[in-house]
């Protein structure tokens, strides 16, 4: 649905966990303990379908914790919430990505020693990467290879990387990995697309060009949830901000009048926000959810059934 055609948030009560007109994901009671940390506590959000929605907040407020768990990379300790209708808490995320909402990846080490097209054609299997050699076994697999070469090559073209195809993902720069990180999302052709730091180490040649192609992603329909540490960028492309401090909602409304709220300034300088967060949460408590690159290195009689 174009974006003209969609419910105005004009009416959104411009509170934490407020009701949208037309709500993609709806959580509620989301919790997600590290030991004696709790590092998600969402009372109830939901997310507006077919729109660009900002999730911002310092440094550890909880953002990609949130992010894993909705697109089951995680588990939370309680909480429940639904997908375009279908309850999601448990399904792994292979799953949650071919019911249509998936979130990007950096690409890891073992990502790097696939090529380009590689890259894409694992995306179609919703994996992340450490299941590479399994996700290549299923005799479905043959049956849709053509259509799923013809989707990776039509999105190759779309993200100016088919001269790429190739090449090993490694040798990419900063900017291309960004967006081979989005297109490999797209393989699954999904409603919701997430998008963790999208922008993030990218030259700002490049982040026009990203961020219009954010901006296609709403005019094909989907809905996106990203998080962006430049208000600049939200304010830019952004048509809602959710703002989280210390894992759960802080406040929410449009970029102007989010980044206009006390409590959103206080919660950024009471927290000391750090431009440059780094990309790797501190030793984990629990298996952290980024962690498994090294079984996609093993042979792949050694990955368990
Ligand atoms: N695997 C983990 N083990 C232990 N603590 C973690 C783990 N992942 C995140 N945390 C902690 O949870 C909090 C939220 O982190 P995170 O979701 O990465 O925040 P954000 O993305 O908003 O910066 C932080 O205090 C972080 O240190
Ligand atoms: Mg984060």
């Amino acid at each position: 649905m174009p974006a003209e055609t969609l419910p105005s948030l004009a009416d959104v009560p411009r509170e934490p966990g407020a009701k949208k007109p037309d709500a993609i994901l709806v959580a509620d009671g989301v919790v997600r303990r590290f030991g004696g940390l709790t590092a998600v506590n969402v009372n109830h959000v939901e997310i507006p379908r077919g729109r660009i929605t900002a999730l911002i907040g310092p440094n550890g407020a909880g953002k990609t914790t949130f992010f894993n768990l909705l697109t089951g990379f995680d588990k939370p300790d309680e909480g429940t919430w639904t997908f375009n209708g279908k309850t999601l808490g448990g399904v792994p995320a292979h799953k949650v990505a071919r019911l249509g909402m998936v979130r990007t990846f950096q690409l890891t080490k073992a990502l790097n020693r696939l090529t380009v097209m590689d890259n894409m054609l694992l995306g179609a299997t919703g994996q992340k990467g450490e299941n590479f050699f399994r996700a290549l076994i299923p005799a479905t697999w043959r049956a849709q290879e053509r259509e799923i070469t013809e989707r990776a090559e039509e999105l190759l073209v779309r993200f100016k990387l088919d001269a790429k195809r190739n090449d090993f993902a490694g040798s990419l720069s900063g900017g291309q990995r960004k967006l081979l990180e989005m297109a490999r999302a797209l393989m699954v052709r999904p409603d919701m697309v997430m998008l963790d730091e999208p922008m993030a180490g990218v030259n700002p040649a490049l982040t026009q060009s990203l961020l219009g192609h954010v901006k296609a992603l709403r005019e094909d329909g989907m809905t996106v949830l990203f998080v962006e540490h430049d208000m600049d960028m939200v304010r830019d492309i952004s048509d809602w901000v959710i703002v989280m401090g210390q894992g759960s909602v802080l406040a929410e409304g449009t970029p102007d009048e989010v980044m206009a709220d006390p409590r959103v300034i206080d919660a950024y300088l009471g927290a000391h926000h750090d431009d440059e967060p780094s990309e790797e949460p501190p030793a984990p408590v629990a298996a952290a959810a980024d962690a498994p690159e090294t079984a996609a290195e093993k042979p792949a009689g050694e990955e368990k059934a």
